[in-house]
């Protein structure tokens, strides 16, 4: 695909991400030839930088390019950081954008960036409305001269009501088209294959139903603890961090229908029409059944000791903000009828993993009575991260008299497979934004789907002052009650185990 000449223009460019994520993942770009001929980019905050400062920080200095800039590539490097620009916006991001559009005409006169622009948001959320109507304000979001879009990081939104609101108020100043809202899971390669492991081949998706399918059980476990973001965790949470996004779009993936084709609407219709089917929670009964959540405690992990999240910094220490969030539900729809789904989301497990595990159902008639295990161990095991790949588990006879069934593997690892470097999310996600490609990207409607489900989650551990605030040590799996989640139908599947 064509990358044409643009301009990216980065709010809050001296914050984290910038250094952390973006501009990695822009020197992979630059590195590997996807950067268009003429590209600037312009970093607008708060902060009194000049081009050179801006550049030794989030370049020439960063810590998070150290290998580039020690490595053999220094030139590289060099003409790499010629490529940024700054523009200090003074006291506030609520201001006249006029300078801001002086700084960016003179830029694009003289690097030939054809009146093309990105917009990336990388501030507070409580912003982006602010700076969508101060950019459309100064005329810089009219696009007779040139595309201009608008990337949005999240949390997109902290309710279905302020997520609509925020919907509304970026409409009202870049048509839907031209906002695209970052979900870096879209960008992890197994995320997306998901998509290819159902619909490019022919022998899962015709199990890939109620008939066939007992239930789906998905895990993201994660070893750290908040870190250094208590302030922001403690407002958030592990439903509204990892589960209203991440996990509800690989839940999309794997519920929707097959799209007629692989454009972006096609793809985003069905993911909506998933997401609307999830059943809404709606009695408390349901809600105190199938909702766990807990927080983790002190503890000690490979002898150091750690600390509980009520005492990490930041945090409230009578936080009712969950690091651990179990859910059961189900998908009101023809193909998934009475199927539970069980999610679990948690900071301060033993490892950090992703992955989605299909349970088949037994067969209809077991003729291996002396086998001990049985078909109902058939599971298909998508690895997301790490060790990215797919596992499955099927029954093969012990050589010898009788029909002993023992269990066996087909484990397909990714990195057998590419020979190329894989594309780091934020990598592969800005190179689609600048192609202009939306698909990997959410929907306002696919945003509001997602919060209309969580949304009486959330009130429900708000408001019940019954609902239980489980505790778990550090570097465990988290509550044993969450096992009453799916009692009945086995255990959580610890990932790592046979
Ligand atoms: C972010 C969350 O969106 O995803 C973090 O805010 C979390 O709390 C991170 O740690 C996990 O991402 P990954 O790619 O490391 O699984």
């Amino acid at each position: 695909k064509n990358t044409e000449n643009q301009m990216l223009v980065i709010f809050g460019a001296s914050g984290d991400l910038t250094a952390r994520k973006l501009v990695p993942a822009l020197y992979n770009l630059y590195e590997s030839g996807h950067l268009p001929k003429n590209f600037v980019v312009l970093g607008a905050s708060r902060s009194d930088l000049s081009d050179e400062d801006f550049r030794k920080k989030v370049v020439l200095e960063s810590k998070y390019l150290t290998d580039k800039i020690k490595d053999k590539n220094r030139d590289g490097i060099q003409k790499f950081a010629e490529m940024f620009f700054y523009e200090d916006l003074g006291k506030d991001y609520d201001v006249d954008y006029t300078p801001l559009r002086k700084r960016v005409g003179d830029l694009n006169d003289e690097k030939g960036t054809e009146g093309n622009i990105m917009y990336y948001l990388s501030t507070p959320p409580t912003l982006y409305e602010t700076i969508a109507k101060n950019l459309a304000d100064a005329g810089l979001s009219t696009q007779n001269n040139g595309w201009k879009r608008l990337i949005v990081e999240k949390p997109f939104g902290y309710s279905l009501e302020t997520a609509k609101a925020l919907n509304k108020g970026l409409q009202q100043h870049f048509s839907e088209s031209q906002i695209y809202r970052i979900d870096h899971y879209l960008g992890k390669e197994t995320v997306q294959n998901l998509l290819v492991t159902r619909f490019a081949n022919s022998i899962f998706e015709p199990l890939w139903n109620r008939n066939y399918i007992d239930h789906i059980e998905i895990t993201n476990a994660e070893s750290v603890g908040v870190e250094k973001r208590g302030g922001y965790y403690d407002k958030s949470g592990a439903l509204r961090d990892m589960f209203q996004n991440h996990l509800l779009q690989i839940v999309s993936l794997i519920v929707m229908e097959p799209p007629i084709g692989d454009g972006a609407e096609e793809i985003r219709n069905e993911k909506v029409k998933a997401l609307k089917s999830l059943r809404v929670m709606k009695d408390e009964k349901t809600l105190h059944d199938h909702t766990i959540r807990a927080q983790y405690m002190a503890s000690e992990i490979n002898g150091e000791k750690v600390k509980g999240y009520r005492e990490e910094e930041g945090v409230d220490p009578e936080s009712t903000t969950e690091t651990y969030a179990a859910i059961k539900f189900f998908v009101d729809n023809w193909r998934w009828k009475d199927v539970p789904f069980y999610v679990r989301t948690a900071k301060r497990m033993p490892t950090k993993v992703t992955e989605v595990v299909i349970h088949f159902k037994t067969p209809h008639h077991q003729i291996f009575k002396e086998s001990g295990i049985h078909s109902k161990d058939n599971k298909l095991i998508i690895r997301i991260q790490p060790d990215e790949g797919i596992l499955i588990k099927f029954g093969v006879k012990v050589p010898g008299q009788g029909f002993k069934v023992e269990r066996a593997n087909l484990d397909f690892y990714y990195s057998s497979l590419v020979e190329t470097r894989v594309m780091e999310a934020y990598e592969r996600l800005l190179l689609d934004a600048m192609q202009g490609d939306a698909t990997l990207y959410a929907r306002a409607d696919e945003v509001e789907a997602a919060w209309e489900f969580v949304d009486p989650i959330l009130d429900y551990w708000q408001k019940g002052k019954d609902v239980r605030m489980y505790g778990y040590p550090s570097g465990t799996w988290g509550p044993t009650n969450a096992d009453d989640l799916i009692e009945g139908i086995g255990f959580w599947r610890n990932p790592g185990e046979n």
